[in-house]
Order: C-alpha cells, then structure tokens, then sequence
C-alpha cells in the first residue's frame, strides 16, 4: 500500500476518549517492548510517528494514527510488563478488552511476537480471546533481523504450532531490514477490505479467524 500520509491523532486512556469518525481501524496488540510501535512506524515509513523505547512498557493508552485519511492505526499498550503495577495492569486490560469487543468499526488485529522466543502463555490466552470474541486476527513475527536465516523457519513453525495456526500464516518482520513490509501491507489490506463494520462482519461467529 502506498501511504501518502499518516498523522497521529489522539490517545485514548477510556471508550469516550476514541475518535468517532467511523473510519476502519486495525489495532496493533503484543507483549511489552515486542516491537508494535516500531512496527507502525515501519509500515508507514515514519521513523517518529509512534514512540518507541527500549524501556518496556512505553505506550500507555490506545494511539490512534490515521493513515491516508481513510483508516487508523491503533497502537495498543503492551502486556505482560511485570514494572506496571497490579492495578494499572488490570485497568489497561480492562480498557484494551472493552475496545477489543466493543469497537464496532475495528477490522481486525496484528499480533506482534519477538520470533526469538516462543510465544507465552500471555500471547496464548490473548489468540484464544480473540477467537472467541471473533475478532480476524493476523500473527507477526518481529526482531527477525536476530534470528538466523537458517533458523526462521523453525520460528515460524514454533509460533504456528504453540498458536494452533497453519504456518503459512505466520508472517516474518523485521523493522531495520524492512523485511516483510510487503506481506503484512497485503494482510492489513485483506483485513480492511474482507471485514465489514463489526456485527455484519462474514465471519461473525466462527472459530476460525487467525488467518
Ligand atoms: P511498548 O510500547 O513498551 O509495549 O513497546 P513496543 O511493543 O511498542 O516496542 P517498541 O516498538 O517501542 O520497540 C521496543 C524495542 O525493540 C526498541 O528498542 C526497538 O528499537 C526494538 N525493535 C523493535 N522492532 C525491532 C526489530 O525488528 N529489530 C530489532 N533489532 N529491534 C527492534
Ligand atoms: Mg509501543
């Protein structure tokens, strides 16, 4: 996808706080410092439009970026960051669930993991979630350009087994080489043109939405 421009519009800290413009958003969802910021940036090719950090736990709200006048970007905060106290953890879930399920124009989710690591049971309970709630969710691997060449299909089957997903559909990034921009763009695509306004969406109901 081309982008001719992408401007951060709000972060919000509660359901009233979003924007109500209607336009299609797809939300960026992952463990802490896994790289989703980054991600957007890459995608986008604005080194500065979401905040990065190598201090875990940096994006706190949900930031909204809209990206050719036409959908937004949504980078959600992290989970699993153990520094975030009890209560801000459990308030940040809160917030990210009640958008997850409530979020009528919301097209679907990019998962991000580390494709070092296995996934956790964090990443685990959160593809179990979205299945349930059938939510159209696509998984991606990060940090690539620190894994081996040889090694990346092994990441790649890892991350499909643990995640119960076809290994096809684990897509491979890494955000200093730009590797696999191309294939996540054409995922993002998929999802804003196949997934209608959530309630008339085609695959209401079904298990089967991390494709
Ligand atoms: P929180 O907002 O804290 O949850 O983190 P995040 O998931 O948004 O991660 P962020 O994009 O801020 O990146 C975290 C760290 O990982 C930064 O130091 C990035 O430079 C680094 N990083 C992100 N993606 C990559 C990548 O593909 N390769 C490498 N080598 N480093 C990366
Ligand atoms: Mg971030």
């Amino acid at each position: 996808m081309k982008v001719s421009s992408a401007r951060y519009v709000t972060s919000a800290v509660d359901l009233q706080g979003l924007p109500n413009s209607g336009l299609p958003e797809v939300a960026f969802a992952g463990r802490s410092n896994v790289g989703k910021s980054s991600l957007i940036n890459c995608l986008v090719g604005v080194k500065t439009l979401s905040y990065t950090s190598s201090t875990p736990g940096r994006t706190r709200c949900l930031n909204f970026y809209l990206i050719n006048s036409s959908f937004y970007f949504v980078d959600l905060p992290g989970y699993g960051y153990a520094k975030v106290s009890k209560e801000m953890r459990s308030s940040f879930r809160g917030m990210v669930e009640s958008y997850l399920c409530a979020r009528r124009q919301l097209r679907g989710l990019v998962m991000i993991l580390d494709g070092r690591h296995p996934p956790m049971a964090s990443d685990l309970a959160l593809k179990d979630w979205l299945m349930h709630k059938g939510l159209p969710c696509r998984v991606v691997l990060t940090k690539m350009d620190k894994v081996r060449k040889g090694e990346w299909v092994e990441s790649q089957k890892r991350a499909a087994s643990s995640l119960g997903l076809d290994k096809d559909k684990i897509l491979l990034f890494s955000t200093t080489s730009g590797s696999g921009k191309k294939e996540v763009w054409q995922a993002i695509g998929h999802m804003l043109q196949e997934n209608e306004v959530r309630g008339t969406r085609k695959d209401e109901g079904r298990a089967t939405v991390c494709r």
